[in-house]
């Protein structure tokens, strides 16, 4: 199997285990974090919009009152069909589901005018086809908004806090900086109409049972955050580290992109 089939069945089995801590997490379901995507795309009642790795459907559930239709997609079956049921009971019926992997969508060209793509594009082993593609079904002056984890710039600082990400899960391939978004999204033939980075405070226990650490993995994370060097504090912010309450910073970008006409 290639590096690529074999990560993305990693992310296919891994979700569809622990698919109903995604719908019931309370980080995913963050109001203002999601109001916040809403205010910056402004979407509009006639648009129909694709979700890309909806997980437990929370990006897809809030975007679906302020348009026309919504087809959520995840390369995981069974987290399909636990954010089907969680979008059912909400009431919501302008959402449909459909399996999809991110880098190789099944749609026609220019069939949307809204991709979105929110907490995911880490997992992909090849997030500029993931953008490529959405650039693809984008109707001509559509929209991409992604927001994701992102990195610092200086590597050897990207790549511990990478390591530290795929030592609780497994399946998180590589984030990105913000100067790699930019330049995916331009290579794609899309112009970032905006770009800005949120922070997210993970307590570190609850984090790590999300994706079914052991006891022995904890204590790993822990170790790693405790001995990391001085960029990668900056950047992690950790607090009451040694205590139950220990968390650190998750900083992510949100960036959005326009399909110009002659793309
Ligand atoms: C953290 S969850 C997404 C959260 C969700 N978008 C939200 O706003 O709450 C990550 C999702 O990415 C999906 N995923 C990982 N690799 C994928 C791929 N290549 N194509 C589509 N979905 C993928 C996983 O199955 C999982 O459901």
């Amino acid at each position: 199997m290639t590096f690529e089939a074999s990560s993305k069945s990693l992310s296919q089995q891994r979700f569809d285990h622990f698919a109903p801590g995604y719908v019931t997490s309370k980080t995913h379901a963050k109001a203002e974090e999601l109001d916040r995507l809403v205010e910056i795309s402004q979407p509009k009642p006639e648009w129909a919009v694709l979700d890309v790795a909806t997980g437990g459907g929370h990006t897809a559930l809030r975007f679906a009152p302020h348009v026309e239709s919504v087809v959520a997609t995840d390369i995981a079956p069974r987290m399909l069909r636990k954010a089907q049921a969680f979008v059912a009971r909400q009431g919501v019926r302008n959402v449909t589901f459909r399996p999809a992997d991110a880098e190789q969508l099944p749609f026609a060209s220019e069939t949307f005018d809204l991709v979105t793509c929110r907490i995911a594009p880490h997992h992909f082993p090849a997030p500029a086809r993931f953008v490529r593609e959405s650039a693809r079904v984008l109707k001509a002056g559509g929209l991409l908004l992604v927001q994701d984890h992102v990195l610092p710039e200086e590597v050897e600082t990207a790549r511990y806090i990478d390591d530290f990400e795929r030592l609780r899960d497994p399946s998180h391939n590589r984030a990105c900086s913000a100067t790699e978004w930019v330049s995916m999204l331009r290579e794609a033939g899309l112009q970032v109409k905006h770009v800005e980075q949120i922070v997210k405070r993970h307590v570190l226990l609850t984090w790590a049972e999300r994706q079914g650490c052991t006891t022995e993995t904890v204590e790993r994370l822990k170790r790693l955050i405790a001995t990391a060097p001085g960029g990668v504090v900056d950047w992690l912010q950790p607090r009451d580290l040694g205590t139950p309450e220990a968390s650190f910073a998750n900083l992510h970008i949100i960036i959005l992109g326009r399909k110009g006409a002659s793309t």
